[in-house]
């Protein structure tokens, strides 16, 4: 994997270093799973003609947060003066963007389209960026992802990011609905906007 390198966003971006500091810090199935969000996040960006480095350290970095205390996220969300509606929600909006923050203060990441990357990969967004988008489907359709619907989300990110980006939202809140979970906004806004644009 170390023929990656990120170089090119920012010069002192040491990958090895931040790839052994996630591998010490996070679980084993969280830091395999950005390694191979990495790898199929660079892919799309490829095979879509976007931008391989700001897609693959979105990647890496995507769930960077995720296993951080909710009195960690609390205390960004207030320190930084976030938007308060945030403190209605949980982790699994938190470690997107909120986990941005945290990603951008420990690893001095200051891109602001990898950060956006990170920042919707649970969400998404109307604004969603090319970049924004291998980061969000390559989360949903990495190799070792299993779920009903799989075979159809990797089906659709061959024919097109938009479509994959539309049915991972369609999935997402069926999903969400169906565990009783609480949605947040941005998610149905992101849904409304891609629905109708992603030619399912
Ligand atoms: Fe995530
Ligand atoms: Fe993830």
């Amino acid at each position: 994997m170390n023929e990656f390198n990120y170089d090119k966003i920012k010069a002192d971006i040491d990958r090895d270093k931040i790839v052994d500091q996630m591998q010490h810090t996070l679980s084993d199935f969280r830091y395999t799973h950005c390694l191979r969000v990495e790898k199929v996040s660079r892919g799309l960006a490829a095979e879509y003609g976007g931008d391989v480095e700001r897609a693959g350290l979105a990647g890496l970095l995507h769930d960077y947060a995720k296993e951080r205390s909710d009195e960690e996220f609390i205390s960004v969300i207030k320190n930084k003066h976030l938007n308060p509606e945030l403190l209605k929600y949980n982790n699994a909006i938190w470690h997107g963007v909120v986990g941005a923050e945290i990603v951008k203060d420990e690893l001095g990441i200051y891109d602001e389209d990898v950060l956006n990357a990170i920042r919707r990969h649970t969400v998404g967004s109307t604004n969603m960026t090319q970049v924004d988008k291998c980061v969000f489907v390559g989360d949903f359709i990495e190799p070792k992802r299993d779920f009903p619907g799989i075979n159809e989300a990797r089906d659709y990110a061959k024919k097109s990011l938009n479509s994959a980006v539309a049915f991972e939202l369609k999935h997402s809140l069926a999903h969400l609905i169906d565990k009783n979970r609480e949605i947040y906004p941005e998610t149905f806004i992101s849904y409304n906007y891609w629905i109708t644009k992603g030619e399912l």
